[in-house]
């Protein structure tokens, strides 16, 4: 949560720092702020600390901005996600120490705030905010006797929990100071200039050119350099520059009027990307290249364990599925925040599966430490190039789904089912649980997602009328079976997240077990029912509806007759080999919560108390 941005160069540093807030939005939008130096108009004027700040969102800021800019060309910004003191002014970021001369911005938690606050008070130190930030920036105050770089790292020993922080100071205003430890940050550098960001995309527009930044390691950054220290031994550290594949376009809204649409709207092509170079030319086997470090574990593993949060572990239910249908491997799915606190049993035969969008999640971090410390091995399916998941793990499988900024995940969650697909049937051919025949009509199927996704995308008639119907409704229900039951948890989340509306996803052979109480003419009843093994018993679910006269919204495979004539609504999906109908199914339902959300006259992007990458616990 929180996104912070910093910028060191000869541009306006207000513009560089407002326009990367812009691209980190999706992380916190409670209150934002900003900080530069300036020297004034004068070449050798006086250097000034310059603080805006307000709560709100960052559009709040940049009218204030617009009225009255701050100068300079070094400076730090912040969005906020507040998790220590309310959303207000005074809690927003960038928080300054008692001289008034180093300000900082903060991504994290400090967990040992009230006891450093309590000792920094007595010393005379006086507070502004209710933040556990706002110690830190004191901490560097308390220790700066002329050199910013030595004060941070005296401070940073101080602290324990998490955080990525961006400093400066009017007394070296050619210096940019950033660190991190569980919150992510990463420092880019073009010609004569300095980033620091939470995320990539707030530095595409300058360079795609990047160091990630490790936990324990900070940042020092002028116009012309960049040196990487080991925050507890104060040594340098050698560190390769990467280089970002991502492009400006594939973070700004290409003209739909929401991210969460056109991320809907990518993910034929999301598909495509993340199934590229995977497949054999001959189409008869899966590639996965990243898997040959862990050739022997795989050859021996006895059971899976798939750790992942919200919709990502709804992906992980999906996997659960496939991949016990196709390798016969037991897998068991657990969100990340039980995994880490169950004692799970697990051993050197257990191959752990994180699944993350962002690579930041706190408790599916947490969790993979949990394992590796049990023995397991990690393998983790990731969208962040070089995120924390991505780093803690023996191999990554990245879905090649382009940054995702829309807080409810859609394309993202498309391409984990892609993954775990491919991974299934890569440990299926490995293990020889499938015929050669088989496995290549499966891949041939695999093939065709993103055709049908398109021409799902195609057709939205139903899934507006059904919106323009029901978005004033109290409650909806979703039920799904088998495979599809993942898809129906999936349904219900994101229509919460985004449209306030409660609702519920169930296995159909659940319905009798409680929700059938809750049909009634007013509550709309998804139906998750396309061709598959568990066909009849959908059907019989949505038969117990209607007869009790709920309304029936039915996802069917094309050419279904019998759905149809029981149901209210049918949006229809191409015909799919059972195991990837999730990939398919799970779209019109993003579409309904999309439009049902616009119709509510949500904040479709940034729903409330939400953030896109949850990295506190
Ligand atoms: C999805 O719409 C949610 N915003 C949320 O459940 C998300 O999937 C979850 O927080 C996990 O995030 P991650 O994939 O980045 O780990």
């Amino acid at each position: 949560m929180c996104g912070i941005v910093g910028y060191i160069g000869e541009r306006n540093a207000q513009e560089v720092l407002i326009k990367g807030l812009r691209r980190l939005e999706y992380r916190g939008y409670d209150s934002a702020g900003i900080a530069t130096l300036d020297a004034g108009k004068k070449p050798k004027g006086n250097i000034s600390l310059q603080v805006k700040k307000c709560k709100g969102k960052l559009s709040t800021l940049r009218s204030m901005l617009e009225k009255r800019p701050l100068r300079g060309k070094i400076g730090i910004s912040h969005v906020r996600w507040a998790t220590h003191g309310i959303p207000n002014t005074s809690n927003a970021h960038p928080h300054w120490d008692c001289s008034g001369k180093i300000a900082l911005v903060h991504n994290g938690i400090i967990e040992n705030y009230e006891q450093l606050k309590e000792e920094l008070i007595r010393q005379g130190h006086l507070f502004r905010s209710q933040t556990d930030t706002e110690v830190i920036v004191h901490l560097i105050g308390r220790y700066y006797k002329g050199r910013l770089e030595e004060a941070v790292r005296k401070a940073l020993k101080q602290v324990r929990g998490a955080y990525a922080i961006a400093v400066i100071s009017k007394d070296e205003p050619d210096t940019l100071i950033g660190a991190r430890s569980g919150s992510p940050l990463i420092a880019g550098t073009a010609q004569g200039e300095g980033f620091l960001a939470s995320d990539i995309p707030a530095l595409l527009d300058y360079t795609n050119e990047v160091f990630l930044i490790d936990d324990g390691q900070m940042v020092v950054l002028t116009r012309n350099s960049v040196k990487i220290i080991d925050v507890q031994s104060g040594e340098k550290v050698r560190k390769e520059k990467v280089k970002i594949q991502w492009d400006v376009a594939q973070a700004e809204k290409e003209g739909y009027p929401h991210f969460m649409l056109k991320e809907i709207h990518e993910q034929p092509k999301a598909i495509r990307d993340t199934l590229m170079g995977r497949i054999s030319r001959r189409r008869d086997a899966v590639i996965l290249q990243e898997l040959a470090p862990l050739r022997k574990t795989l050859s021996c593993v006895n059971k899976i364990v798939i750790i992942s949060c919200g919709t990502a572990w709804h992906a992980g239910l999906v996997g659960k599925y496939t991949i016990e249908r196709l390798c016969r491997i037991p897998v068991e799915v657990d969100t990340s925040s039980e995994f880490r606190y169950r004692d799970p049993i697990i051993d050197k035969r257990t191959l752990v599966v994180a699944i993350s969008q962002s690579g930041e999640t706190a408790d599916t971090l947490a969790g993979m430490r949990e394992a590796k410390d049990k023995g397991a091995k990690i393998i983790s399916i990731c969208n962040v190039l070089g995120s924390s998941v991505t780093r803690e793990s023996q191999a990554v499988l990245y879905t090649h789904a382009g940054p995702e900024i829309a807080v409810a995940s859609t394309k993202a969650y498309t391409c984990q089912l892609i993954v775990l697909y491919l991974f299934a049937l890569y440990l299926a051919q490995a293990r020889k649980t499938l015929s050669g025949a088989r496995l290549k009509q499966l891949i041939r199927e695999l093939e065709r997602l993103p055709h049908s996704a398109e021409k799902i995308l195609k057709d939205k008639k139903v899934v507006l009328e059904c919106a323009r119907r029901y978005y004033k409704s109290f409650g909806f229900l979703y039920l799904g079976r088998a495979l599809n039951f993942p898809t129906a948890l999936e349904g219900a989340l994101k229509i919460k997240e985004i449209s306030y509306i409660h609702a519920e996803g169930y296995a159909g052979g659940e319905m009798k077990h409680g929700p059938i109480a809750l049909i009634n003419p007013h509550l709309p009843v998804v139906c998750v029912a396309p061709s598959s093994h568990v066909h009849d018993k959908m059907l019989s679910n949505i038969q117990e509806i209607k007869a009790r006269k709920g309304i029936v919204i039915s996802v069917a495979s094309a050419g279904d007759e019998l759905v149809p004539h029981h149901s209210n609504h049918v949006v229809y999906i191409p015909k799919v080999e059972e195991i990837f109908s999730p990939a398919l199914t799970v779209i019109p339902l993003q579409l309904l919560a999309y439009y049902i959300a616009v119709k509510r006259d949500c904040d479709v992007d940034q729903p409330k108390n939400l953030a896109k990458s949850v990295t506190v616990e």
